[in-house]
Formats: structure tokens, C-alpha cells, sequence
């Protein structure tokens, strides 16, 4: 069993072209040649053509924050799936903590774009997390399976091979934004949690190689401490993607 580790770069609501386009220009010579990871970086919906043009041809992937779930139709402000591929992505994130706790996305919804996402062929990385009152309550493996049997419904009778695409990210919402890292151990044992649910759910082949990646304060120097983890896939970056040096001193852990 290799799963190839992803390490993704989330730019939440930051950018403009012009400086999306500079910190791509500075970061592909940082990375070039490096094969061992698959990299992505996730910008807003209006930085995709401009963060495709720009890492055409290289090994950095590019992929969208969020997606709707219609195919088309009268959703004003939303983005749908094949506009988003029309520019460049390849992958979504679907769930992310701030599009559930912000614009209240719940299992259920982020169920229907997982289901949309497979359809059109994009990879989907479905977020996964619980918030700190649930830690302290001793909530964390009922979130975390609630969360993924919710995620997955229906999806049991699709070919292996749609199956095999699914990345989740598993992010401690306590630990985004806020400077503090879940410890290995700590994500280790919620990752087996998760690999546990998706082996009851969809078997123990697709479990064995399915990516899971850790998010929440990832940092250069907490990189190699998580990502050396047999259970941990890759990271899910935020604040410290933005900048070139600090992204790549991560790819290379
Ligand atoms: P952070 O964000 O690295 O800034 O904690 C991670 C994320 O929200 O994906």
C-alpha cells in the first residue's frame, strides 16, 4: 500500500490575480522537479484562470475552495462545477469548517457535492473536524463518523476506480487559523477513526488508499512531525501557504 502524499495550499478569501499570479511566478522554480509529493493549490474562484495560466505544465495542480452542487441554474453568487473545471481545476475542496460554521453546510449538502463532484470526474477533498466543545466533551469519533457516513451516503454503488479519487482532510476546527496543531498522535488516532468508518462503509481495499490529510495550523515547523506519519496523507494549508518560502519549506518537510 503507497499512497502518494498531497500537500494543499487553502487561500481562503486572499489574493488578488496580480499577487496570485507573482506567488505562483516565485513558487514553481521552488518546487520544480520535486515528484515525491502531488501539490495543489486552492485559490478563490476568480484567481483560477489566472493560477492555472500561470502553473501550466508543471506539478502543481490547482483546485477550487468550494463548488455548488446543481449542475446550472438560479444561484446567484454560486459557482458550479463545470465552470470551475472550464478554468482549470481539477480538485475541490468540499466542507471546509468555515463553509459549514459560515454558510451553514451541512452533511447533507456537502453529501450532494461530493455526489456532483464524482459525477464530473473533479477530485474532491471532503472536510472533516470537530470543534473544541465536542473534543472536550469526548464527542470527537461520533463527530468524525457522523461526519463521514453523512459525506458518503449513497455513494457505496460507484466504481471503484470514482471511489479511489476521494481525498478527505480531517481538520480540527479548533486547531484553523488559531496556532494550535493537533499533536501526531492526536491526528493519528482521529485519522484511524475516520479510515475505520470508511472501511465500514465502503470496504477495506478503498479505506487502505484513501488520502487522508491533517489541516489546522500546519507550519514549516510542525510539517515533518505530522506528515512523517504513516496515517497522515499530506496537509490541507492555510495561513501558511500564502507566502512561497513558508509553502514550500512544507512541500519539502
Ligand atoms: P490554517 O488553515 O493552516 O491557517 O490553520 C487550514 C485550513 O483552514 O484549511
Amino acid at each position: 500500500m503507497s499512497r502518494k502524499k498531497l500537500i494543499a495550499a487553502n487561500w481562503k478569501m486572499y489574493k488578488t490575480p496580480a499577487e496570485a499570479k507573482a506567488f505562483v511566478d516565485a513558487f514553481l522554480p521552488l518546487v520544480a522537479g520535486h515528484t515525491r509529493d502531488e501539490i495543489a493549490i486552492f485559490p478563490s474562484p476568480v484567481l483560477l484562470p489566472t493560477v492555472t495560466a500561470a502553473a501550466k505544465g508543471s506539478n502543481v495542480a490547482v483546485g477550487c475552495q468550494n463548488m455548488h452542487f446543481a449542475e446550472e441554474g438560479a444561484y446567484t453568487g454560486e459557482t458550479s462545477v463545470r465552470q470551475l473545471m472550464a478554468v482549470g481545476a481539477t480538485h475541490t475542496l468540499i466542507g471546509h469548517s468555515e463553509r459549514r460554521q459560515y454558510f451553514a453546510e451541512t452533511d447533507e449538502i456537502v453529501n450532494k457535492k461530493l455526489h456532483t463532484a464524482l459525477k464530473r470526474g473533479i477530485v474532491p477533498i471532503v472536510c472533516v473536524g470537530e470543534v473544541l466543545a465536542e473534543r472536550e466533551a469526548g464527542k470527537t469519533e461520533s463527530v468524525l463518523r457522523t461526519q463521514v457516513t453523512g459525506a458518503f451516503a449513497g455513494i457505496q454503488g460507484l466504481a471503484a476506480e470514482v471511489l479511489a479519487s476521494i481525498v478527505i482532510a480531517y481538520e480540527p476546527v479548533w486547531a484553523i487559523g488559531t496556532g494550535k496543531t493537533a499533536t501526531p498522535e492526536m491526528a493519528v488516532d482521529a485519522h484511524k477513526i475516520i479510515r475505520a468508518e470508511v472501511a465500514r462503509l465502503l470496504g477495506a481495499n478503498v479505506a487502505a488508499n484513501m488520502r487522508i490529510l491533517y489541516g489546522g495550523s500546519v507550519k514549516s515547523e510542525n510539517a515533518n512531525a505530522l506528515c512523517c506519519q504513516e496515517e497522515i496523507d499530506g496537509a490541507l494549508v492555510g495561513g501558511a501557504s500564502l507566502k512561497p518560502d513558508s509553502f514550500t519549506a512544507i512541500v519539502k518537510y
